[in-house]
């Protein structure tokens, strides 16, 4: 698979979102939350990268996502999982991306995220996308008992060129191309 687009989800993509999730997490969301998220809270927004069909009629799979919410001036990252064999692909980069352009476009100043301490693969994504650490918020998680890091971009600029490159913006899905 050469090719993936990134695009909201719907309710319809609940099965898959809650296979990806136990799949990522020690500690995952619950279909229940995942579900309040898909169409229950109106701060929220998800989401998915699905491969594209390599052929003529070939299904695509939801291969990540991304849920997050704009309150106000603040864009705060949710939940963020690509599977195993499609991650270092720039899906994840790709994903935190459009919900920074979103968070601009509803008029957000800064983003903010929670991360496992342990979690150097996500730590990195963030810190290269511009993200800073703020503080450490002791035990926050669970499953293994662990310390989150909070995270901060503020302001959402494009000063590193961060909102560039390989998203087009020309309305309706986006892609991207490996
Ligand atoms: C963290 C996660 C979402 C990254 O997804 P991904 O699609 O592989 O990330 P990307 O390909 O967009 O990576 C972008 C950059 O992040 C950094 N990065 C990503 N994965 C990394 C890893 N395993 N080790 C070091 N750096 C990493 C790199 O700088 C990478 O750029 P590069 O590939 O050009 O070096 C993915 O590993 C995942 O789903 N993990 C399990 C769930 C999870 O931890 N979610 C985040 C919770 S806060």
């Amino acid at each position: 698979m050469g090719e993936w687009i990134i695009e909201p989800a719907t309710v319809e993509d609940l099965q898959d979102i809650v296979h990806i999730e136990e799949a990522c997490f020690s500690t995952p969301w619950t279909r229940k939350m995942l579900a309040v998220e898909l169409s229950g809270n109106p701060f929220a927004h998800f989401f998915l990268a699905k491969g594209a069909p390599s052929s003529e009629g070939a299904s695509v799979s939801i291969v990540g996502y991304l849920c997050f919410w704009v309150v106000f001036e603040e864009v705060r990252l949710m939940n963020l999982a690509v599977i195993e064999s499609m991650r270092r692909k720039g899906i994840a980069r790709a994903l935190v991306m459009q919900a920074l352009e979103m968070g601009l476009v509803k008029a957000a100043r800064c983003a903010v995220l929670e991360v496992r301490a342990s979690n150097h693969a996500a730590h990195a994504l963030y810190r290269n996308l511009g993200f800073r650490d703020v503080t450490i918020r002791p035990t926050y998680y669970t499953n293994p008992i662990e310390d989150a890091l909070l995270m901060e971009l503020d302001p959402i600029a494009t000063e590193s060129g961060l909102l560039t490159q390989d998203v087009h913006r020309e309305g309706g899905p986006i892609t991207s191309r490996q």
